[in-house]
């Protein structure tokens, strides 16, 4: 596996590979890689002909008091698990070389509606800073095939909303949330949590299943989630928000609705954890 930081490099490789006719899937990652990252180069290496991944811990996306410079960094270990997984070039840019005339003077993309609820309502800018470095890393890799986790479920509507707006000739593939035994999703964050809180942190798969079998019995969703978020707050959670909304595009859940998602953010201690669940009622 080739690693650079150069955007040349990577134009020059993708080309040589389309002019061949040969596919190019792509995984952008902040790095500090999982089981839940190395599923998505495994899935990347049975859709397209070759992979490329991205390390770049995005600034733009990090509110100012959020964990940027705490971010786990551990290229290292992530390069030997990226080509172990089957991914042919990584691309390793620094924030010079993304936001060159710094991050007040770069054009952004704004995915509007989807971006500014949930995780967005909590994290003013996060969605701005997320479509704008995957649009920028798409517009330097230029893949076929592009394929985020469904953990972060508003981030991939958000970036599928993107490409169709936009018009960008690339796939965008959802793959399934890789949990630990315990039903906790895998995250990078995790590594924040004691062995306690982890153990805490595994009621919250348990009460968005439980909510998602009250609902399909016919339960009212506002009642349904009153009683989860008390469960939450029982478990050692602060929660943030606890939603269910139609799976489509997050709106507000109407008797039309049937597919419908259930959306969760809560800290346990400092550490903000997400998690998910879609469901047909
Ligand atoms: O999901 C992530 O790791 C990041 O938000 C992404 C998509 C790599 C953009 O920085």
């Amino acid at each position: 596996m080739i690693t650079t930081q150069e955007i040349t490099q990577i134009r020059e490789q993708v080309r040589t590979w389309h002019t061949k006719g040969e596919t190019v899937a792509f995984v952008p990652t902040m790095g500090n890689l999982h089981l839940g990252h190395i599923t998505l180069i495994k899935e990347a290496v049975k859709r397209a002909d070759h992979v490329v991944a991205s390390i770049f811990v995005n600034p733009m996306q990090f509110g100012q008091n959020e964990d940027l410079d705490a971010y786990p960094r551990t290229l290292a270990a992530d390069q030997q698990a990226l080509a172990e997984a089957g991914a042919d070039l990584l691309f390793t840019p620094t924030p010079e070389i993304i936001y060159p005339k710094g991050m007040d003077q770069q054009t952004f993309i704004e995915v509007p509606e989807i971006s500014n609820q949930l995780c967005g309502a909590s994290r003013p800018g996060h969605f701005r800073g997320v479509a704008t470095i995957v649009c920028k890393l798409f517009n330097i890799v230029q893949p076929d095939v592009a394929l985020f986790g469904r953990k972060d479920y508003q981030q991939l509507l958000v970036i599928k909303t993107m490409v169709e707006d936009l018009s960008m000739p690339i796939d965008i593939i959802g793959v399934e949330t890789i949990r630990e035994d315990s039903g906790l999703a895998m995250s990078s964050r995790n590594g924040y949590l004691s062995q306690s809180q982890k153990d805490q942190a595994a009621r919250l798969k348990q009460v968005i299943d439980a909510m998602s079998a009250s609902i399909k019995q016919g339960a009212k969703i506002e009642e349904t989630i009153e009683a989860a978020t008390a469960e939450l707050v029982q478990a050692g959670f602060s929660p943030d928000y606890l939603e269910v909304r139609s799976a489509r595009d997050l709106s507000k859940v109407t008797a039309g609705h049937d597919k419908l998602v259930i959306l969760a953010a809560a800290y346990m201690g400092t550490t903000r954890l997400i998690d998910n669940l879609s469901f047909e009622r």
